[in-house]
């Protein structure tokens, strides 16, 4: 089925701060005017005007669930009336989207909250989140006619991009900081095909050359501030809210690192409020790690007036980033939703980790994020026992195997400050058990862990 643009579908880029309205982008995605960031809207969903019916959008969107087309079986382009138009021989799909929502009993009954569900992400074509958005900007990348596409990453970004940009026959330009992605990650941009670099410093040191760089050569810029990653990451709410059979959780809960999944999925709330698809908006809490937190500083110390970038640590390296691009973007829908912003601790990320994947669905540790948010807003009693909360994990478990491991021997957090507290989760460890190749061996173990169970 082909994608018709109409009155509906017309988007234009709008400024998120001074409002300009250019009829194209720049290179690095800024407003020309005040050099902030842009945004898709839809001058055709003006409040009243009732742009669509919303029960024949629902029953379109579940038709095409049984469609052999591969962009109606893609959970991206599947809800293409809320996206712009990109003409079709220009689409790069890889089945993405349609992921899971899973009850997470064990987490259920360890926060107090009864209904808590997981919408996994991670289960996408490359394992992350990233496939929504990039679905849909490597496709507005091959529209333009572009040889080369680039980002700079903490690992999944570029995964998830050299994938698209191999679909699609064209370049990839990876930056990523050397030393501080997971080996999964870094494995995938290089099977994909990426010219991938590995720079002496930090995620916000790769953006600022990659920022660089696109001004002197023709490059398509591929991280989450050029709007088109925005609108397919954006799918994410929808189909979750499609998986609820349209009924809102009261909250959605995500990681927050340079802050584009936030953005998106608010910026979908809203439209779908907009459109009438939803009655309510749910809240929209955002979780960052102790050691990466300027948003939540922005919003604690300083009432969201301004971000103070910092030198960002943690083990949760997909969300190590200290200057966030998208924080206003991510601040407005916080804000919209009423939604709340916390941070965890290393220890904290570990743990609920770990829970997570004693629940069977396993996760990336910056996943892990939200749990550990989670059990803090039960404490400050902002989440209520009977409400109905969604977790949004970002990556699978198998994106960092080596955290994983290392948890579950115990050697984490071996020589740092926090190794006293690290043994409080002990409880939770799986090390695995080196035996004499011999069935006694075997069956003593199994007792002993019968016993203990
Ligand atoms: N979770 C995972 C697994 C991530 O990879 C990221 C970001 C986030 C959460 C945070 O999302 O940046 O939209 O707030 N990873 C980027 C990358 C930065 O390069 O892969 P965000």
């Amino acid at each position: 089925m082909s994608i018709a643009q109409n009155t509906q579908t017309a988007a234009k880029l709008r400024c998120i701060a001074c409002g300009a309205t250019p009829d194209s982008a720049s290179q690095n995605f800024r407003c020309t005017a005040c050099g902030d960031l842009l945004e898709f809207f839809f001058p055709g969903w003006t409040p009243g005007s009732q742009a669509f019916d919303p029960a024949a959008l629902k029953s379109l969107w579940l038709n095409r669930r049984t469609s052999r087309d591969a962009l109606d079986q893609s959970g991206v382009w599947r809800f293409r009336e809320l996206l712009p138009h990109i003409p079709e021989e220009h689409t790069i799909t890889l089945r993405e989207g349609n992921t899971p929502l899973y009850r997470l009993p064990r987490c259920a009954r360890a926060t107090g909250v009864e209904n808590l569900l997981a919408k996994h992400q991670g289960m996408n074509p490359t394992a992350s989140f990233k496939d929504t958005g990039m679905t849909f900007a490597a496709s507005a990348a091959h529209l333009r006619g572009f040889r080369w596409v680039a980002c700079a990453s903490t690992g999944n970004t570029s995964a998830s991009m050299a994938a698209y940009a191999a679909r699609g026959n064209m370049h990839s330009l990876v930056l990523i900081p050397d030393g501080k992605i997971s080996w999964g990650k870094l494995s995938q941009s290089l099977d994909y095909g990426a010219l991938t670099c590995q720079l002496r410093t930090d995620f916000d040191g790769c953006v600022r050359i990659l920022n660089d760089l696109v001004r002197q050569k023709p490059v398509y810029l591929l991280n989450s501030v050029n709007p088109y990653r925005i609108e397919g990451q954006k799918t994410a709410a929808v189909e979750l809210m499609e998986q609820l059979a349209w009924e809102p959780p009261d909250h959605i809960i995500v990681p927050g690192g340079n802050l584009g999944n936030s953005s998106a999925i608010g910026k979908a709330l809203l439209e779908m409020r907009e459109l009438e698809l939803i009655s309510r908006l749910p809240k929209l809490s955002i979780i960052q790690a102790h050691g990466a937190n300027p948003f939540y500083r922005s919003v604690r110390e300083f009432d969201g007036k301004k971000l103070e970038p910092m030198t960002a640590d943690t083990l949760a390296t997909a969300i190590r980033i200290g200057n966030p691009a998208s924080w206003k973007k991510a601040l407005r829908v916080l804000q919209a939703t009423g939604g709340e912003v916390e941070e965890v601790s290393e220890i904290e990320i570990a743990a609920a980790k770990a829970e997570i994947g004693a629940d069977g669905i396993g996760c990336e540790p910056a996943s892990a994020v939200t749990l550990a948010g989670l059990k803090k807003l039960r404490r400050s009693g902002f989440v209520k026992p009977g409400e109905a909360v969604v977790l949004i994990l970002t990556g699978h478990l198998l994106k960092d195997p080596d955290f994983t491991v290392n948890f579950h021997r115990g050697d984490l957090f071996t020589g740092t400050p926090g190794e006293t507290e690290a043994a409080q989760s002990r409880y939770l460890q799986r090390p695995p058990v080196v035996l004499d190749a011999n069935l006694e061996a075997v069956i003593a173990a199994l007792d002993a862990a019968e016993r203990n169970s």
